[in-house]
């Protein structure tokens, strides 16, 4: 399998991609139409019936969240997207509402219509000031064209949008904490349950969902959920954006069936950068345990990446040369838990500080072996004992690095300093 399936991406090499216009002359808004001509229900079955799974990382499948919605209840519903993308190396929902933000619009209005709700909301990311501009260059875009607002086509439903912009907080992601920073408070995460379906923004049942899981809706509507079954495996159906970076190539957003493998895909990045050859790879983002060039092969599925020892997560995969030191990398990855731990569990908000000075020390080859053990133990400590999933990210790179380049860690203390150039990795800058 190695070819692309441009479905999201397909505009985005179009001047004007961004543009209601230029979205519409691609059969844009179109799936908008059939569906005011099909029952919400009938909407929740097909996206169940398509195998979409949620996109956000944790990989559950939509339309059951979508399901978990009480029939009746005093208070509105929401559909709160999440757009906050803030975990190292993904890079696929930002470009994804930059060059085309009205099918996410589309796919906001549509899923609104199938939950019944009429008030949606767009979580976005505070520091990428130029995509919220954007969004809401849409969203009136949307309006003026009667896709928003009362009694959209003529269907008699009405939808407002709201494109909300965070403080650039990594936690305010997590579903429960986004839904604080919504409502006006610090962004920590809730107690579960109740879940967000049953008592969720302002107490109401509310669905969350990723930008690209939202997104994937007018496709699926449009074509039919046979169409998306169709596409990737047996259990992980359809396709989705991989973001290739680091020392690749080309780097970029491949948008391809899920399944396919990282050989696969740097086919057609063009490799590793010239004269070098692969060290190691997130294959979800940096809360996914690292792979090395033995895990070329394996299916960027959820069953096959879980199945050798990661996660799929956000498909952002971080490729890394030999220059690249590992010890080096996983300081980094720790110095940004460290700083996004929210400070609300004693495992996370302690464990991320002694990560970072522990790596800090063993970088600079001050460490001794026992300091592995330490921060094994530090993880045990972690993983599956803090209140979220940040927590458990955090312990991702430590644990994963360790286990695969436990010679690394202790070629920096036989040696008493780093063995890596930093010169001669391009990453960070080179300099320490
Ligand atoms: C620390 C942390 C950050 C997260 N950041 C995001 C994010 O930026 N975008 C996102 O969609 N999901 C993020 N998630 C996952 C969400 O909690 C949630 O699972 C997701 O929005 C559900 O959408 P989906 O079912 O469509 O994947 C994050 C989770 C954690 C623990
Ligand atoms: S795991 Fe970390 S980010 Fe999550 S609640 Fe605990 S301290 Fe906060």
């Amino acid at each position: 399998m190695t070819t692309l399936t441009p479905v999201l991406t397909k505009n985005w090499d179009q001047a004007d991609s961004f543009t209601r216009g230029g979205y519409e002359r691609g059969g844009g808004y179109e799936a908008l139409r059939k569906a005011f001509r099909m029952n919400p229900d009938d909407i929740v079955q097909a996206v169940k019936d398509s195998g979409l799974r949620g996109r956000g990382g944790a990989g559950f499948p939509t339309g059951m969240k979508w399901g978990f919605l009480p029939p009746s209840s005093p208070n509105p519903r929401y559909l709160v997207v999440n757009a906050d993308e803030s975990e190292p190396g993904t890079c696929k929902d930002i470009p994804l509402m930059m060059a085309n933000p009205h099918v996410l619009i589309e796919g906001t209005i549509i899923s609104s219509y199938a939950i019944k709700s009429n008030l949606a909301f767009i979580y976005v990311r505070g520091e990428v000031l130029h995509v919220i501009r954007r969004l809401h260059q849409a969203v009136a875009e949307a309006y003026e064209a009667g896709y928003l607002g009362k009694d959209i086509l003529g269907s008699g439903y009405d939808l407002d949008i709201v494109v909300h912009s965070g403080a650039g907080a990594y936690i305010c992601g997590e579903e429960t904490a986004l839904l604080d920073s919504l409502e006006g408070f610090r962004g920590w995460p809730r107690l579960k349950p109740p879940f967000p379906a049953v008592a969720g923004l302002y107490g109401g049942p509310t669905v969350i969902n990723n930008v690209e899981s939202i997104a994937s809706v007018p496709s699926i509507v449009g074509n039919g959920p046979e169409w998306f079954a169709a596409m990737g495996t047996e259990k992980s159906q359809g396709f989705g954006i991989f973001s290739l970076s680091g020392h690749v190539t080309r780097p970029g957003q491949y948008e391809a069936p899920l399944g396919i493998t990282l050989r696969e895909l740097l086919d057609m990045a063009g490799g590793i950068r010239e004269g070098h050859r692969l060290k190691f790879w997130t294959p979800g983002g940096s809360s996914t345990p690292i792979f090395t060039d033995e895990h070329l092969d394996v299916p960027l599925d959820f069953e096959s990446v879980g199945a050798a020892g990661s996660m799929l997560g956000t498909r952002a995969l971080q490729i890394f040369d030999e220059t690249t030191c590992v010890v080096r990398a996983t300081l980094r990855w720790s110095e940004f838990y460290a700083h996004e731990s929210c400070g609300k569990c004693t495992p996370c908000r302690e464990g991320t500080y002694w990560y970072k000075h522990m790596l800090k020390r063993l970088e600079a080859g001050q460490g001794t072996e026992e300091d592995l053990e330490t921060l094994l133990d530090i993880s045990d400590n972690i993983l599956g004992r803090a209140f979220c999933a940040l927590g458990d990210g955090a312990t991702s790179p430590v644990v994963s690095s360790i286990k695969l380049f436990r010679d690394e860690y202790l070629q920096h203390f036989e040696q008493g300093a780093c063995p890596f150039d930093p010169a001669k990795s391009t990453l960070w800058g080179g300099a320490k």
